[in-house]
This record gives C-alpha cells, structure tokens and sequence, in this order.
C-alpha cells in the first residue's frame, strides 16, 4: 500500500500568506479587524456557486433570506432577479433543484386602490425589483432594498427567522393621499422547488398569528417530508386578516387547506395579515419559528428564542456565536515571503475566513426536530452530499470544531440505526442520491482515526460501514452500493452487470469502482484498529480491485493529437473484456458530456477517466509505480492540470492538487495551489469556481490556505 498515510502538510503553508499561527489556543489579533468582519457571505451567490447568504446560527436550523427568481439553489442570488419572498430554511451551494425556502412571507407596503384584490398574491406574478447596491450580509445579518420601498434586515436563531421591514421613500398605498401606508403581509403555502403536496394554514384574526404546515419534496432525494411554521408580527396594528387561493384573497374564511390537484405549479395560497397606521420610516418585524414536529413546536421554538421580538439582540446573539465559532483559528498576517508576487493581504484573508464561514453552515441541527423516530442521539440533517463532503468539510469541521464533528457523527450512525444505511446524500429529512460509492465510510473512519469518540457507539458503527460493504440494498439509488455480487467476485463493477439483486441507475461502473476500492481500504483500516484481522486482510484485498479497471496500453489524444500518455482506467465487461469510454470524456473540454445521475449517463460521473485514473488515495506507490514511476506521474498531474482536463470546481479536483507530494514534488503542489488560489477562489460574488456544495468549496480553500491536505479516511501518521 506504500505511502498510504502521508499527512500532505507545510510546504504549501510555508508559501501562503497568511499563514498558521497557532491553532486551538486563543491570542490577541494583531489587527483590528477580527475575522468576523473579513467573512463575505455573499461569496459564491454568482455563477452557479449558490451559496446562502442570508442570516444563520453556525449549523443553524433557520436559514432565512430573500428568495430570488434565478439561479435561486440558496434562494438569494448576485444576479439581479427579482425577489419572490422571504424564507426561513434553506441549503447553501447546492447542485439539483433548489431546496427548501417553504412558506415564503412576502410584504406589500399596500394595495391598490387601498383593496386587498389590488395586493398581487401569486409567487408567479408578484416578484419586486432589487434597489442596485442595497445587499450586504455579515454572518448572521443579510439586508435588501427593494424598489417598492422596503429595505428587509434579517437575523436568526437556531429554529426561528426574524426579519424587520422598514418602509420608506417608494412606498404607496393607503387610504389617504401622503397618509399612513396600510402593509400586506402574506404566508405562502409554497417552496422554491413548487413540490407542495398540501398544506394548511390559518390566521388569528386578533394577533395575526399564522400557523401552518406543509408537505413536500426534498430537492434531490426521494420522498417527502412535512414542515411547521408559526409567524408573529410586530410594530403595526391590523386592519383585517384572510385568507388567499389562486389570485384573490379575501376575509373570511381565517384558514384553508390545499390538497394535490392539476394545477402545476401547484396553487397559490396561503394566509395575510393587512396592517394600518404605518408611517414611512415605521418598521414591521416579522417572526416565523419554524419545526418538523409541529406548528405548536413552531411557535415554542420562537417563543422560547426570540420572546421579545429584539432584532439587535438576536443579531448579537447570532455575532457572538459566530465569532466563537471562528476563533479557534488565528492567523498571522505579517509576512516575508513575497515568493508568489504582492499579495493583497486583505483579499487573502477575506478569501480564508469566508471559507471557514461556509464550512459551518451545513449540516444543520435538526436536533429535538426529528419527526421520523425517537432518540436521545443527536440528529443533523443536510448532508448535502457526503460525495461531495467526506473530501473537505468533515476533515475540517474534526479538525476545528471536534465537537460538532462528534455530533454529526453519532447522528450519522443514528440514521443508519432507524433507516437501516448510512446515507450518502440526505436532506429535509429524505434519503438523497447516491453519486458514487457508499463514502459515509470515508466520514466515518476519518473521524475514528482522529479520536472523534466521545459518546460515539463505534460498533454500531462498524456494523454500519460493514454493511456498506457487504449487504446490497434493494433500491441501491440512495442508500449502500449496487453490484456487490460483481464486486466480490470479479473485484469491479462490470458497465453490463448483471445484478438481480438490486436495482439502482446502471452507470459509473468506473467511478464507482474506484470509489468502492477506497471505501474497503477505510472499512480496513478501522477494522486493523479494533484487531478485526480477518476483515482486515479482506478490505485490504478489496481495496487494491482499482487497479482491475486499468488498461495498460490505453492512449488518449485530444483533438487528434496523442497525449503521450498510456495508461487508464477504462469500463470493462463481465466475460473480463475491456470497453471503451475515450478518457477525456465527461471532462470539461466537452462541457462534461452529460456525466450526471441521468439514466443514459456514462461510466464515469462528473469526470473523466483521465481524472480518475489518479483516484487511489489510499494507494499512492502503486498507483505512481503503475503509471511509469514519479516523473511520468509528475508530467502526467501537470498534463491534467494544464490541458484543460482537470476542472477544480468539482471535488474530485481536489486530490490532484496534493498528489505531487507523493511523487516527492510537494513545492509542486503548492505551486498548483497558488495557482488555484486566488485565481479561482476570490472576493468577488462568483468567487469560487463551482457549487460550493454545502461548504466543500469553503473548506477545501480554508484547509489549503493552513497547508493541510487531509486526504480523508487516513490517520494523521507522517
Ligand atoms: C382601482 O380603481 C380604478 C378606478 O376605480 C379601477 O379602474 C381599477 O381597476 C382598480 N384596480 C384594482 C386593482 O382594483
Ligand atoms: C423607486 O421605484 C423606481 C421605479 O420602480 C425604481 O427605479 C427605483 O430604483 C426605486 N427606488 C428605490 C430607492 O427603491
Ligand atoms: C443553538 O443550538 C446549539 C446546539 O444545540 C447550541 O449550542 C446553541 O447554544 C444554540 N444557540 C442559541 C443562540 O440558542
Ligand atoms: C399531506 O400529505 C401527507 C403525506 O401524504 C399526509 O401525511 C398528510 O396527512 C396530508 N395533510 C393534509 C392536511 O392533507
Ligand atoms: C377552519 O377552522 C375551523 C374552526 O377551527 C374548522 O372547523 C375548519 O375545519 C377549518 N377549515 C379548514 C379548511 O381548515
Ligand atoms: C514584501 O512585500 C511587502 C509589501 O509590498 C513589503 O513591505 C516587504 O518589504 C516585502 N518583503 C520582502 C522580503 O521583500
Ligand atoms: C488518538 O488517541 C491515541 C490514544 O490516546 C493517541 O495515541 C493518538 O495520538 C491520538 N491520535 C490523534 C490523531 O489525536
Ligand atoms: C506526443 O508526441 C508526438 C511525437 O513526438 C508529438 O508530435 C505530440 O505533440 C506529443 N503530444 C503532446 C500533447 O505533446
Ligand atoms: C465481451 O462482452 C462484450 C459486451 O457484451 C462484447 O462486446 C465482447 O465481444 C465480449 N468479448 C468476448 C471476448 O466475448
Ligand atoms: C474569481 O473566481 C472566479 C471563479 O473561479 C473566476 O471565474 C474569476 O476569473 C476569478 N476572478 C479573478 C479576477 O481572478
């Protein structure tokens, strides 16, 4: 297995500014702006990074922010659209449909012809232009102007979004020319994604009070989950209370519910309050607690949060929380070496704190919000996808917040406790779309080799990570791994199996091949641990079955013209012939070829057989030895990264970057990653180079600004 577990660490600290000063230990800055006042949550809201904005508590429950019309995964983007609503629980940098943002609260300062009919209710017709220049975010606060004359603060604490809408200079509509605005503000029975099965929702004619539920779908996962909300209003008082449906609202009745019908989008409707004596300058607070279990759970947990309504204590509250969160990391920014060129120090730490800041958004704590059955475990949901995660957030999140690492992974083994599989994807209480292996055994060994122990039942743990590797489930789509009996017997998953035992997309035969290797060597070396030396010996076979899909004298050639390097891993069939899936195929010199989870997808996901070929990162020396020795493999990493091959904005990206200090290069890796940063990761709205994927992107910078490549599933050992 040769360097199996080589810690990629320092040279490429040496050469960033600012580099790592101390960490866990709390000094002094030396400068007057803390790191919280260099975190940009707005990072990423541009060209498909769909990273949240808005206001949240560090893996916070309620995610509220301004829902926009485009590009809207994190329900606010840098783009321009036009704003449909507020919303209180989102996912951050997600790929797939957008999620969440259910029960949306929209304001009218007032209605035409000071009539309920003259407010707009559908989601479809009433969206309002963004006033240029009036967003800003800090950790826990987002703020928009919008032209219809409501700036919307925002802030939030783990269960409940509170906003405040002040209005002023465009705001019309009263019963009086010039006199006291007379807002509407409606509840809708809506999500983003429009998947609302049903829903029910009232409104307290004296206070205001709505409350309401709703059924829906995760947004990229299978089946539904149901949702509680209950909004409290401040600061006006109410002139009427109703009820909406489709385009018109009225009176009476004070509550409605909405089944399933032909309509798609679903209908709109949903509940309002209409408020009078509002003068410009007048601010209206809204609150809306939010829960799994109940609408009464919903207006407890706001209640018990936010029993005042007092935006600026919330938002210290949210502050503080946030600067704790960020304090165990201290940076020293003074610095000699200036190898690389000027570097604008406050970009570099804007770059690096903003990272750390989107590492701890996701997963969320939906502890006590569990609906589907009863634990006294913790349980965090929006693990949105381990794919994407096990290869940066969770490495990072044991390494600064051990605590919460722990956590997630006693809730991770208590899904697999009550649902029966770890999960590879999981999000709004569904199980997610598995992309490749079962890599909820990388998170986990990862964090068994780091001591992440506390309270962690370990057995039922292994328990877990032996199924992965042993049972194949029936629907192997999001949950386990498909083609175990191909994988125990021929050691590969072939690209025509035959699998009777389960049913599941049948593509990625190369990806997933790869990926199940190094799910065995993780399951392995957990198994050395506990002096389980048969499965020892057995996942350690297992986990060399990558190098069955190399093909020795494979060439490739870009536009006609040879490469000059031979060697890949390729789709092979059941009677042990190999296919053909030319290997620059599904890289982005062909816009990634449609390699997704659609039906008539490839045999490698979301990248080439070129980039996977270097996936064997528990197998370095073999894989170095395999492809002509270090400096084959040396020309080989530099080909990928400058031919256009190797694209940084998917995680499988990541590992190339470090792979040269196998190779005995390691000044090469961090050249690779001065390279990458900050030409791709920067300070500018469409700063980071592709989904963040909740917080992968943020990580992986953050971890590579402090030198440090974890290469997951690996103990620290040098
Ligand atoms: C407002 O009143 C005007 C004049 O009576 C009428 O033409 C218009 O249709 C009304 N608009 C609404 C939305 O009620
Ligand atoms: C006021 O409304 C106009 C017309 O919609 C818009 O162009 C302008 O940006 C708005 N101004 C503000 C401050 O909202
Ligand atoms: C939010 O929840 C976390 C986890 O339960 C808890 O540690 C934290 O104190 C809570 N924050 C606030 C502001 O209540
Ligand atoms: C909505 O649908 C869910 C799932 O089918 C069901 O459990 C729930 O009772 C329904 N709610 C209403 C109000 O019909
Ligand atoms: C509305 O509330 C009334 C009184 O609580 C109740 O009887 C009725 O069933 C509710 N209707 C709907 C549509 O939920
Ligand atoms: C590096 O650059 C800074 C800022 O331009 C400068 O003050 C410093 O003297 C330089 N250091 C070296 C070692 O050249
Ligand atoms: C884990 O704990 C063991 C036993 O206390 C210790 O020897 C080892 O160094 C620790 N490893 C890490 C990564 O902290
Ligand atoms: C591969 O080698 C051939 C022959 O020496 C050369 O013509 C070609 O340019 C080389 N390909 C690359 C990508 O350098
Ligand atoms: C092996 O199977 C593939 C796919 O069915 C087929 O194209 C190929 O001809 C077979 N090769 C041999 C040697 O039978
Ligand atoms: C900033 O990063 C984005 C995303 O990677 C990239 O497209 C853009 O060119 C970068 N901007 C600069 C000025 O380097």
């Amino acid at each position: 297995m040769g360097f199996r577990s080589l810690l990629v660490y320092s040279t490429v600290a040496a050469a960033f500014s600012p580099s790592l000063a101390a960490l866990g230990t709390r000094r002094a800055l030396d400068t007057a702006t803390t790191a919280y006042d260099f975190v940009n949550p707005l990072i990423g809201t541009r060209n498909g990074g769909h990273v949240f904005a808005g206001a949240t508590l560090p893996f916070g429950m309620a995610k509220a922010v301004a829902d926009v019309t485009e590009d809207n995964q994190g329900g606010y983007a840098s783009n321009g659209s036009p704003v449909t609503g507020f919303s209180h629980l989102h996912d951050s940098g997600t790929g797939g449909a957008s999620s969440l943002a259910n029960f949306p609260i929209f304001v009218h300062p007032g209605c035409k012809n000071d009539t309920v009919n003259g407010c707009v209710f559908p989601k479809s017709q009433r969206s309002v232009g963004v006033v240029e220049g009036s967003v800003s975010a800090r950790p826990g606060y987002f703020t928009i102007g919008l032209v219809s004359g409501i700036k919307a603060e925002i802030t939030a604490s783990n269960h409940t979004a509170l906003y405040k809408f002040t209005f002023s200079g465009n705001a019309t509509g009263g019963n009086a020319v010039d006199g006291p605005l007379s807002p509407l503000l409606l509840v809708d029975l809506t999500d983003l994604p429009n998947t609302r099965k049903n829903g029910t929702a009232s409104v307290n004619s004296e206070t205001g009070r709505m409350t309401g539920t709703g059924t829906f779908s995760p947004s990229f996962g299978f089946g539904t989950y149901t949702l509680h909300y209950c909004a409290d209003f401040k600061g006006g008082s109410i002139r009427d209370t109703g009820v909406f449906i489709n385009t018109r609202g009225g009176s009476e009745p004070k509550n409605i519910t909405v089944q399933e019908d032909s309509n798609s989008p679903p209908i709109p409707a949903g509940t309002y309050a209409w408020f009078k004596g509002v003068e410009k300058g007048d601010a209206l607070i809204a609150r809306v607690g939010l829960s799994f279990i109940s609408s009464e759970k919903a207006c407890k947990n706001a209640e018990s949060e936010i029993p005042d309504f007092s935006f600026p204590d919330t938002l210290a509250t949210a502050e503080k929380a946030w600067k704790e969160k960020l304090s165990v990391i201290q940076i020293d920014t003074r610095t000699t070496d200036n190898s690389t060129g000027p570097v604008d120090m406050k970009d570099l730490q804007t770059i690096f704190w903003s990272g750390v800041y989107r590492a701890m958004i996701s997963p969320q704590d939906y502890t006590g919000e569990n609906p589907l059955w009863d634990s006294d475990e913790p349980y965090y949901d929006s693990y949105y996808c381990i794919w994407d995660s096990f290869r940066s957030i969770h490495p990072f999140i044991t390494l600064v917040d051990p605590y919460s690492q722990t956590l997630m992974i006693r809730s991770l083994i208590d899904i697999y406790r009550h649902e029966g599989w770890l999960p590879d994807c999981r999000m709004s209480l569904c199980k997610g779309w598995t992309q490749g292996g079962s890599n909820a055994d990388v998170v986990l060994v990862d964090a068994y080799l780091k001591n992440i122990t506390q309270g962690v039942d370990w057995d039922t743990g292994y328990e877990a990570l032996i199924k992965d590797a042993e049972v194949e489930p029936q629907v192997w789509d999001y949950e386990g791994r498909g083609g175990l009996h191909s994988w125990k017997n021929l050691g590969y998953i072939p690209a025509d199996d035959f699998d009777p035992y389960g049913n599941g997309l049948f593509t990625r035969s190369v990806s997933r091949t790869v990926e199940y290797a190094y799910n065995d060597f993780c399951i392995a070396e957990m198994a050395e641990r506990l002096g389980k030396g048969d499965d020892y010996e057995k996942y350690t076979k297992r986990s060399g079955n990558w190098i069955n899909l190399y093909k020795a004298d494979q060439t490739s050639s870009i536009k006609g013209v040879n490469t000059n390097f031979t060697g890949f891993v390729q789709p092979k069939y059941l009677n042990g012939t190999f296919g053909f899936q030319d290997p620059t195929f599904c890289s982005p010199l062909n816009n990634f070829d449609s390699c997704y989870l659609n039906p008539n997808g490839h045999e490698t996901y979301e990248g080439s057989a070129w980039l996977y070929t270097f996936f064997a990162p528990h197998d370095m020396a073999s894989l170095i030895t395999t492809l002509g020795g270090p400096d084959t493999f040396v020309s080989r990493l530099d080909f990928l990264h400058e031919s256009g091959l190797l694209y940084v904005g998917d995680e499988q990206g990541f590992l190339p970057i470090f792979q040269y200090h196998y190779a005995g290069r390691p000044a090469k890796s961090a050249e690779r990653a001065h390279y990458y940063i900050p030409s791709q990761f920067n300070t500018s709205t469409a700063g980071i180079p592709g989904n963040d994927d909740s917080g992968a992107m943020g990580s992986f910078v953050a971890l590579t600004m402090l030198g440090i490549f974890p290469n997951p599933g690996q103990s620290w050992r040098l």
